[in-house]
């Protein structure tokens, strides 16, 4: 069945403020056209034609391991990551205008070029985007809370979230999570406790040293919350059941 032309879910994201400053314009108009991913749009500017497919090889020119970080924020985490891990390629998946800009600053600040960036609503990524068992690692940090009862139906990681993961994360891959949201912190554990595709621990990580401090974890630790790593592994759904 095709998708319709509109959304009929609740998205996780509410985009404000796209304003962006000299610097960031500089820094746009220099990287964008080279690793902002360009791809056809279906139903509005954060969509994706679900006919187009992410050509990893053919995009970076070369073949590597794939790390997809979803709501890259600023990119404080994935920048850095890219510059310590140059024979990686890190794909930023981001709908705020002013964090890829961010992003595009700070890649040229530490001279990275490692990463693309798709303006994308990343479900749609996991859906149609990327093949399926084709990353290695995707990385979830602090996404949106939606704090309120009535809006935890925004929430990113559900149920069907984690089967949306389960496509693209290769067998033995790993998908990472943080949050300093203690009610999302439990809800992740049970997404990831009753998803048959990830083996879990079923507790708490240590704290994932591949990600910087960003002014998110900041402020969840100055506001005195608990920053909560998680993640799974992904089974191999060739010897699942046996
Ligand atoms: C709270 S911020 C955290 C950013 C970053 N991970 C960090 O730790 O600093 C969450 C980010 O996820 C992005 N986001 C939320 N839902 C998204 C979606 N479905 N697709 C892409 N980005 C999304 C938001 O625009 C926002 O920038």
């Amino acid at each position: 069945m095709n998708k319709p032309a509109f959304r009929t879910e609740p998205v996780s994201f509410a985009r404000r403020g796209g304003k962006i400053n000299n610097r960031q314009q500089r820094a746009w108009d220099a990287l964008a056209g080279s690793h902002l991913l360009d791809f056809p749009r279906l139903a509005n500017d954060t969509s994706i034609d679900p006919e187009h497919r992410f050509d990893q090889a053919a995009v970076f020119g070369r073949k590597a391991r794939l790390v997809v970080e979803i709501g890259s924020g600023r990119g404080e985490a994935i920048v850095k990551a890219a510059a310590d891990n140059p024979d990686t390629d890190f794909l930023a998946l981001e709908v705020y205008i002013p964090g890829i800009a961010a992003t595009l600053v700070a890649m040229q600040n530490q001279h990275v070029d490692n990463i693309r960036i798709a303006l994308l609503n990343a479900t749609e990524a996991l859906d149609t985007m990327l093949g399926p068992a084709s990353v290695d690692e995707l990385w979830v940090f602090f996404p949106d809370p939606w704090r309120k009862l009535r809006h935890h139906k925004r929430r990113l990681v559900t149920a069907s979230f984690a089967a949306q993961a389960a496509r693209v994360v290769k067998p033995g891959g790993v998908w990472r999570l943080a949050t300093d949201w203690q009610h999302y912190a439990d809800q992740m554990l049970q997404v990831l406790e009753h998803s048959p595709d990830f083996a879990s621990s079923g507790d708490w990580d240590p704290r994932f040293d591949g990600r910087v401090i960003t002014r998110f974890e900041a402020r969840g630790t100055h506001g005195g919350h608990s920053i909560r790593d998680l993640s799974g592994i992904r089974l191999d759904p060739s010897t699942m059941g046996s």
